[in-house]
């Protein structure tokens, strides 16, 4: 280190080297360098511009774009150095690039702040991570679809309070969940639109006084636009909470899914098994098969809450413009982008796995009275009201109960002993199949409505 700080790009108003201890507290290139190509990418946009507008000579320019690309290909290749001493992934690029081709590079940094860079660089490269994102829940859609389709006919028990509630179709409760991933993906897409207007001009938090084309940058860059307000441009990162939030949300479905996966793996509900290549064992239990994966999702999901309580609190404190908290942004950021990548490609991996036990979920379905309602609801059509029906299908419940009988094993004179509106068509509306194929409407339960569905989902994936 130079006595004086003069390697540092700021370091001319300084007279003392810095403290090894600050130099290690406040680097960020140790995890800002996954900007890297986004920072390039930005770089010779604002550069192209600053030689468009006579800010700087066209051959300058062209000198700087050509250390730039080549800087990139060296960084790809893993042969660049990284040093700590020059703080940020900013600076390692700037400063290598004066290496590289001399003072010309100096020219880069005009009309330009690391504070309107680094918010041009979350966008450019949340914008790639959020597509990514979105093509792994797709992933996700298609492998729910693919088993859904294999199921529109297979029968389980739905549940309220994990009780047995009423039956329905396995393609059904699958496709619930693509329900849910197809919200979420639209959720990333609205916060993609928003977050993609470009800062760069910005500069330092009041704008510069070089005629530059922010326009002309944004269009370059594949922006929708300019951002509108100097000060709220570099300092705001309401769309790094914006995705962690909506990461959060995929996190919170596919921990419900999660949840599902292993009670319907265990030994007491037997509805599924997931194959060896997705499970993993136990060191002492030879007989053990675990539903790890599910597990470390359900488990992972806390990690992405915790990122969004992270930005949300990093930014609640600051007054505007940018401050220097904001680099804090970035491991929560990143570590919510790869939480959720590596989770969503588990289940793409895992579902295709699964082996469905159709005869434990039908089983099950029709040991737990699943269709009592629909017996009520057969008595309401013979002309009993809601209440005095329910209360007649509950004192049969009981009583089959107490036999030990499903509701379809009862006799009609056993069934006649509670209702004498009760006649021989009833066993139709006991059946599970019966049961089903009536709520046959947009959203219910029948297979035809899932077969409807699975054509819908199809166009969206
Ligand atoms: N590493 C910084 C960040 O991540 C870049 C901007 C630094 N700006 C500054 N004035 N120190 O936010």
């Amino acid at each position: 280190m130079s006595e004086n700080n003069t390697e540092k790009p700021w370091g001319g108003r300084f007279t003392a080297p810095t403290d090894a201890f600050v130099e290690h507290f406040t680097e960020s290139v140790s995890y800002d360098q996954r900007l890297a190509h986004h920072d390039i990418k930005g770089s010779i946009a604002h550069v192209t511009m600053l030689a468009k507008t006579q800010v700087i000579a066209e051959n300058d320019a062209q000198d700087i774009i050509a250390g730039l690309q080549q800087i990139d290909k060296e960084i790809i290749d893993g042969k660049f150095v990284w040093s700590t001493a020059l703080e940020d992934v900013h600076m390692n690029i700037e400063t290598a690039l004066v290496k590289r081709i001399g003072d010309v590079g100096k020219k880069l940094h005009t009309g330009r702040s690391r504070n309107d860079q680094v918010a041009t660089d979350i966008r450019l490269y949340l914008r790639d991570e959020i597509d990514d994102i979105c093509l792994k829940i797709n992933d996700v859609l298609k492998a729910l679809v693919a088993l859904a389709e294999q199921h529109t006919e297979t029968i389980m028990p739905g549940f309220t309070h994990l009780q047995s509630a009423q039956p329905v179709t396995f393609g059904h409760h699958l496709l619930a969940w693509a329900e849910m991933l197809l919200r979420d993906r639209s959720r990333l897409q609205d916060c993609r639109k928003r977050m993609n207007l470009l800062p760069l001009g910005s500069a330092a938090l009041a704008g510069t006084s070089y005629p530059i084309d922010r326009e002309f940058v944004a269009e370059q860059l594949g922006f929708d636009g300019v951002t509108q307000n100097s000060l709220d441009s570099v300092s705001d990162r309401d769309f790094v909470i914006e995705f962690s939030a909506s990461a959060s949300l995929i996190m919170m479905h596919l921990s419900r899914f999660s949840e599902e996966l292993v009670i319907w793996m265990s030994q007491a509900s037997g509805f599924i098994d997931i194959g060896d290549a997705w499970c993993t064992g136990s060191s002492i239990m030879p007989q053990k098969k675990n539903p790890d994966i599910p597990e470390l999702v359900r488990g992972k999901t806390g990690r992405v809450y915790g990122d969004l309580m992270a930005l949300l609190t990093l930014m609640k404190g600051q007054p505007l413009a940018y401050n220097r908290d904001n680099q804090e942004d970035k491991e929560a950021l990143f570590d919510a982008i790869d939480t959720v990548k590596a989770c969503l490609l588990a289940y793409s991996g895992l579902i295709p796995s699964i082996h469905v036990n159709f005869e434990a979920m039908y089983k099950a379905a029709a040991d737990g009275y699943a269709t009592a309602t629909d017996l009520a609801d057969y008595l309401v059509v013979s002309g009993l009201a809601f209440r005095d029906a329910h209360e007649a299908v509950g004192q049969i419940v009981h009583y089959a109960i107490k036999e030990k009988k499903p509701l379809a094993a009862l006799t009609l004179p056993e069934l006649q002993q509670f209702s004498d509106a009760i006649k021989e068509d009833v066993f139709t509306v006991l059946e599970l199949e019966g049961s089903v194929s009536s709520r046959n409407h947009v959203g219910g339960t029948a297979p035809e409505q899932v077969k409807q569905a699975l054509k819908r989902l199809a166009s969206l994936i």
